[in-house]
């Protein structure tokens, strides 16, 4: 099965697969989000974050590749009263507009082959405005200890190491290493180990 057809039939359950509540390392930073602007939520999935994001005032697009997810997230988007726009596409062939987005919330896009992964974050500090707010959580390689979540392949995980790396061009860094439960639906539930970044384009 290519890797549409697995989230289709992952999205094809009537419940939210990642729950319905925002991730918590991005309710973590919400002291620095902007009052208004723009908002993008990649592979937003059932739209837990993009939600959450509108909810705080941001005018969100959630993308994705997977149309049952994108349909969950409108319905989301419809319980709570607020308004998103959904896309549906591929973020590894995605045309990143230019100074768009004043956030960008990344949480758990760990489908990115190594390979692809330079591509996707220099498309995010492109598609910021300057000085526009990258949010980044991600499991690290000890996760294939815990098994609670994530791509089993160590390949697609992140160090500190790494994301240092891939960001030392990004201004106002700020890294998080944390081993902590976490409880996300039935996709991303017991201890886990994370990494969440903050930086600044
Ligand atoms: C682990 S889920 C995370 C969803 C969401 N970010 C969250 O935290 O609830 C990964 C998401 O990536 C999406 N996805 C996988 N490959 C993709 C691709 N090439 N382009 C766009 N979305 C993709 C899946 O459909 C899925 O919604």
């Amino acid at each position: 099965m290519n890797d549409f057809d697995r989230w289709q039939t992952r999205f094809a359950s009537p419940d939210y697969v990642f729950g319905t509540e925002p991730n918590e390392f991005l309710v973590r930073c919400k002291p620095l989000l902007p009052k208004s602007g723009k908002a993008l939520a990649l592979a937003d999935g059932e739209g837990r974050n993009g939600v959450w994001l509108a909810q705080q005032g941001l005018d969100v697009l959630s993308v994705d590749f997977s149309p049952l997810a994108q349909a969950k997230a409108r319905s989301l988007a419809a319980a709570r009263g607020v308004a998103i726009t959904c896309a549906e596409l591929d973020l590894s062939t995605y045309d990143w507009p230019a100074q768009s987005f004043d956030v960008i919330a990344d949480i758990f896009t760990q489908f990115t082959p190594p390979h692809q992964r330079a591509a996707k974050w220099d498309g995010a500090r492109r598609a910021l405005k300057p000085g526009g707010l990258l949010i980044m959580q991600g499991y690290s390689v000890k996760q294939i200890e815990y098994g609670t979540g994530g791509p089993r392949d160590p390949a697609h995980l992140y160090t500190r190491a790494l994301v240092e790396a891939a960001f030392a061009g990004w201004n106002d860094v700020h890294i998080y290493e944390d081993d902590a439960v976490i409880r996300e639906g039935s996709g991303h539930s017991g201890m886990s180990a994370l990494i969440g970044l903050t930086a600044r384009a």
